[in-house]
């Protein structure tokens, strides 16, 4: 039996398929990854020099049904016994196109449908790469939208650690990639700049050194502003701040997971989220494992980036978990187990919520 999955809460249109049966019978995770279809939507973006939400849903109602259908040109429909859909955090019309796709999907096909929580979806990740992971784990998950540290005492149970006072991570590399008047999005254009700076030039601030459970990015953007020279810099000007802000961010991210490390003594760490694409950051995090001897997880960039898989992962975790959810359903008038109709998006979902 197959899983379909759809995530569409910002400016991917995703879709995978997974094949639960193998999953449930005892196997792998990322064996049961059939299918993983992303559309990205930044071309479209890219003149506004960020994410509109309006244009954003609008590609989704386009992409979401064509992908749909690429996915289904492998295999037959009848093979599709469940439905998992993000439900949120994310932009709420965006959202709300993944929903409404899913809920119709559900009751044409009579399957029962599983809401997951995006962040859930990144927490899962890991699952893809290795089967057996030894809690508690520590996820540093740092995306456009999120800097969180999540402690997973046991399985099902989840607490936040830290969490950012203002910008996430993510949401400092687009600033200020976008006051050196890089194109959007900004993270990776700014770190494929930082590649020819030097990081030691400018000494920016990681703010908030001394409280453990908070992140702040807002000031290290005011402070790449007032670096920056009002007449025309030399050539490596540029690069030296791209390279020197990095540094600096990715000093709090590091340094706030030491200190997580050192407190909850976790047996595993993991990354997550779009920012773990970057190179500087995913050496530094297997370099914090091996200093603290932790195995760390570092999922490949396509399951750090927003997916379809990670929202199958953290539907097939919770089948596994509880199989009734699969077996005890029929049709009474809701789309699955206690899952009614009039579920929403929703676009401020804290975890374990
Ligand atoms: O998780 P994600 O794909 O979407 C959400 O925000 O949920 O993360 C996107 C973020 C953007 O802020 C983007 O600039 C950042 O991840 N990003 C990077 C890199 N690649 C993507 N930041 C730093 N370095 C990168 N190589
Ligand atoms: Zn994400």
């Amino acid at each position: 039996m197959k899983l379909l999955a759809i995530e569409t809460s910002c400016d991917e249109t995703a879709v995978a398929l997974l094949e639960l049966t193998r999953f449930l019978d005892g196997g792998f995770l990322g064996e049961a990854v059939l299918l993983d279809l992303v559309s990205s939507q930044a071309k479209l973006h890219e003149p506004y020099g960020g994410v509109v939400p309006e244009l954003a849903a609008r590609e989704h109602i386009v992409n979401l049904p064509a992908l749909v259908r690429e996915a289904l040109a492998s295999i037959s429909v009848a093979d599709i016994g469940a439905i998992a859909v993000t439900q949120g955090p994310g932009l709420k019309g965006c959202l709300l196109v993944g929903l409404c796709f899913a809920k119709a999907f559900a009751f044409a096909r009579r399957i029962p449908l599983f809401p997951v929580n995006h962040l859930q979806g990144h927490l899962v990740a890991p699952y893809l790469v290795e089967p057996k992971i030894e809690l508690p784990m520590l996820a540093l998950i740092v995306s456009g939208g999120h800097t969180l540290l999540v402690l997973i005492p046991q399985v099902g149970d989840c607490q936040v650690v830290a969490n950012t006072r203002d910008d996430a991570a993510g949401e400092a590399f687009d600033k200020i990639a976008s006051l050196l008047g890089l194109p959007y999005p900004g993270g990776p254009a700014l770190s494929a700049l930082a590649d020819s700076g030097n990081a030691k030039r400018f000494d920016f601030p990681a703010a908030l050194a001394a409280d453990p459970s908070s992140f702040s990015f807002s000031g290290l953007k005011t402070a790449v502003s007032r670096a920056l020279p009002s007449s025309s810099p030399e050539a490596t000007f540029h690069a030296d701040i791209a390279a020197s802000a990095q540094d600096a961010i990715i000093r709090a991210l590091i340094s706030k997971t030491e200190d997580a490390v050192r407190r909850y003594r976790p047996k595993t760490l993991s990354l997550g989220g779009g920012v773990a694409a970057n190179r500087l950051l995913r050496e530094q995090f297997r370099h914090l494992g091996v200093r603290y001897r932790i195995p760390a997880i570092v999922p490949p960039h396509r399951w750090c980036t927003d997916n379809a898989t990670m929202i199958g992962a953290a539907a097939a975790l919770q089948i596994r978990g509880c199989p009734e959810l699969l077996s005890n359903w029929q049709l009474r008038g809701d789309l699955g187990p206690g899952v009614p109709f009039s579920l929403t998006a929703e676009s401020r979902f804290p975890l374990g919520t």
